[in-house]
């Protein structure tokens, strides 16, 4: 029997809920034109969300890119990646071909058959090492493919990590093709701090050119349905207080929702139980013991500064730079809990959300808490 939560993927159809006012703005902002920005802390279903705008948008025949910056490390697996991309959506390889070769001087394209006549893509870099011209020609190629008036949607998944190729002026080159291009340009992130510095800075490249958005948890209504109906398709009961318990444990991170689900599953499937809060507590310490020296060494390596400040983001992530909060957390300076906030936030320790910081992994704050 597969277990029917699934986390650390994309999730679509029966396994994507809610996000439909989000979905819908989406689309509309980028369909006629607009750039969006949307961020969001680690695990709140970006990409899941950004995968399910895109199918809404090609079925209205546009031509969407989606391109992740995480994996990229240099200009040209940044060439190859997006040309990669680019062809993916191509039906015609033929025509791709011509397009590249009369438009990007850098680049020789290679058309090869395989043993059933079937087209094979390959490319040749002609520079010895590739250059910010070829990456500039590269980004105007969506438009060039685009056939019939078709609008042309390019996104940027974990754009935050533009800032690799800083020397390079990469952010400046986008911000011109933003203004030259009909494209409409989308950019994920993570790192909320630095995704907002660079669009929301005046001295920065991309300040003012793309509408912000945020996307927060899932309503709790959405998930004790959701839950309720894959649970029930397996004739296990679970309660709206269960719901709202597991839901609590996960810190409302959709990522952990489906996790811990997964495991609630696995226990209570052979017996058919119905589950309860104990089976829910048994299944978080099951995960907490799976990962137990590796939570170990990540509270050891922080500071007491940092520690301390963990233990407090533990019990409240609201107002941790007021003296109140400093005060009940026997905290030091309002300056040492703000270099602490910065550090774990950078380590991906720690997340916020509006004005709530908390951490990241809910399971290692499970962990803290067994500890005290
Ligand atoms: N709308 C949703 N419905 C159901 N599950 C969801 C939803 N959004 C996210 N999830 C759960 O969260 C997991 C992570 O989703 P996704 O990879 O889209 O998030 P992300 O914000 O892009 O994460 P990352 O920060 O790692 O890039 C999914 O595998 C799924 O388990
Ligand atoms: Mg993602």
């Amino acid at each position: 029997m597969e277990n029917p939560f699934s986390y650390g993927t994309v999730v679509r159809g029966d396994d994507f809920y809610d996000r439909k006012d989000e979905t819908q703005r989406l689309v509309s902002t980028l369909e006629s034109g607009n750039n969006v920005v949307l961020y969001a802390p680690r695990r709140y279903g970006k990409t899941s969300l950004v995968f399910k705008v895109m199918a809404e948008l090609e079925a209205k025949n546009c031509l969407c890119i989606y391109f992740d910056l995480l994996s990229v490390y240099s200009l040209e697996s940044f060439a190859k990646s997006f040309l990669l991309k680019i062809k993916e959506k191509q039906s015609k390889t033929e025509r791709f071909v011509k397009t590249i070769s009369s438009y990007i001087k850098s680049i020789k394209p290679k058309l090869t058959f395989d043993e059933n006549g079937s087209p094979e893509f390959g490319v040749d870099f002609l520079e010895d090492e590739v250059s910010v011209q070829t990456i500039s020609d590269l980004l105007d190629l969506p438009e060039k493919m685009a056939e019939n008036g078709q609008k042309v949607i390019v996104i940027f998944d974990e754009f935050q990590e533009i800032a690799k190729f800083g020397k390079y002026g990469l952010e400046g080159l986008l911000r011109s093709k933003i203004q030259q291009q009909r494209t409409a340009y989308m950019f994920l992130g993570s790192k909320t701090h630095l995704l907002t510095e660079m669009f929301a800075d005046k001295k920065r490249p991309f300040y003012n050119s793309a509408f912000i958005m945020q996307i927060g948890p899932l309503p709790l209504a959405d998930t004790t349905e959701f839950l309720q109906r894959k649970f029930a398709q397996f004739g296990i009961d679970i309660s709206e207080e269960c719901c709202a318990y597991l839901v609590q444990r996960t810190s409302n991170i959709p990522y952990y929702i489906q996790l811990l689900a997964a495991e609630v599953w696995q226990a209570v499937i052979v017996e058919k139980k119905s589950v309860t809060t104990q089976i829910i507590d048994e299944c978080c310490i099951r995960v907490i013991n799976l990962k137990r020296d590796y939570y170990f060494e990540l509270f050891d390596k922080h500071s007491e500064g940092q520690k301390n400040l963990l233990v407090a983001l533990c019990k409240s992530g609201r107002n941790i730079f007021s003296l109140d909060y400093i005060k009940t957390n026997r905290l030091k300076a309002i300056s040492s809990v703000q270099k602490s906030v910065k550090t774990l936030m950078n380590n991906g320790v720690v997340d916020n959300e509006a004005n709530l910081y908390f951490i990241s992994d809910p399971f290692f704050k499970l962990y803290i808490e067994q500890q005290l």
